[in-house]
């Protein structure tokens, strides 16, 4: 993991909501890195925080959220000059971020009809988010658009360009927000459940297509599911999520062949088993998901953990404990270092 070069990197970060029925600590101090040109998974159930991780990182939150604290370094490329900066250190108006959204970092999300503006064609949008990255007339822009559905695998790309959004199927639209994210050539593209709308088939082939445009544009992915099977598919490293917390961080085979948080271990013992003949019912993890207003002491996995040791882990946060260099856990059956108290849990 040393040798690897990063290209971000996030370290503690905190981003929570004011509401007026309390504080909401969606994102509590969450560090990971991505390598240049790899795919990051960031898994957990809905609500633990891995959408707002995502939009943190380009500083698209909303009053009443905040990021509270944190850094995320980022390498960028400026006339073949390598720098790492903090991308918190930029105003989330200020230019700099304007420059870095979309050009060297873009987004694609759940539900492409919320990104597509359903008054104007595709080709006007398409064309429009080249125009941003270009100084070219409108019909090279319209040619560069007709190029990128192309290489989003779109058939009869130039009759494409005349349709608006709700002509378009879901997966057609998915990808008309994947040739709109690569107008910039980004060098990180964050998927924040890209496929999750789409039926099996489809899932496949743009999880297919995200490779293969991989390996060609070299870009890093920053892929954000709740969906193991996924995970599995793109990842080669993955961080799980627990209510704001990364509770585990390893490499894919590890986490399917040597889980260690019981809440992975819970999470891989709810989905089925290709190969082996299912003997009874499907695990499900035990209790339900805490108040994002009422995150428990200590581990907040202690109250659904099967493992779970009073007066140790409904006591202070557990430390990040590295079992290999690209292993860690925060897990009392580790260690018993806690967290330094900064994250407000103890008393
Ligand atoms: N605008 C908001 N106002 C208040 N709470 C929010 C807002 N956006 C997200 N949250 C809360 O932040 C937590 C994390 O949300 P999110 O990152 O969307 O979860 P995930 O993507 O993992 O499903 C949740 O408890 C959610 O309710
Ligand atoms: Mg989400």
């Amino acid at each position: 993991m040393t040798t690897e070069q990063k290209l971000l990197q996030i370290k503690d970060l905190r981003t929570h909501f004011f509401t007026e029925n309390g504080v909401v600590r969606a994102v509590d101090g969450v560090s990971f890195d991505i390598p240049v040109g790899k795919t990051l998974g960031v898994l957990g159930e809905s609500g633990c925080g891995k959408s707002v991780t995502g939009y943190a990182i380009l500083q698209l939150i909303n009053s009443p959220g905040r990021i509270v604290g944190g850094e995320v370094l980022f390498e960028r490329e400026k006339n073949g000059r390598k720098e790492v900066v903090d991308l918190l250190k930029y105003g989330a108006r200020s230019e700099e971020i304007r420059q870095i959204r979309g050009n060297e970092i873009a987004m694609i999300f759940q539900e492409p009809m919320t990104s597509l503006d359903p008054l104007f064609t595709i080709g006007d949008q398409l064309a429009e988010a080249v125009l941003v990255h270009q100084k070219v007339s409108k019909r090279s822009a319209m040619d560069r658009a007709a190029e990128l559905l192309d290489k989003v695998r779109l058939p009869q790309a130039r009759d494409l360009l005349t349709k608006y959004p709700h002509q378009l199927s879901g997966g057609m639209r998915q990808r008309v927000m994947i040739a709109m994210a690569l107008t910039g050539h980004p060098r990180l593209l964050i998927a924040d459940e890209p496929t999750t709308a789409l039926d099996v088939t489809t899932e496949a082939q743009i999880l297919e297509l995200m490779r293969s445009l991989q390996e060609e544009f070299g870009m890093a992915i920053l892929f954000i599911t709740h969906d193991l099977g996924v995970i599995a598919e793109m990842a080669e490293s993955v961080v799980v999520m627990y209510m704001g917390k990364v509770v585990e961080k390893t490499d894919i085979q590890t986490l399917f062949e040597n889980p260690k948080h019981p809440y992975t271990k819970a999470l891989l013992e709810s989905i089925p088993k290709i190969g082996h003949k299912q003997e009874g019912p499907l695990h499900t993890i035990e209790g339900m998901v805490p108040s994002p207003f009422d995150i428990p002491r200590g581990c907040s996995f202690h109250p659904r953990c099967s493992q779970f040791m009073a007066g140790v882990c409904d006591e202070a946060v557990p430390a990040e404990t590295f079992l290999e260099d690209t292993h860690s856990v925060r897990c009392y059956l580790y260690s018993k270092q806690a967290e330094g108290d900064s994250n407000g849990n103890r008393t």
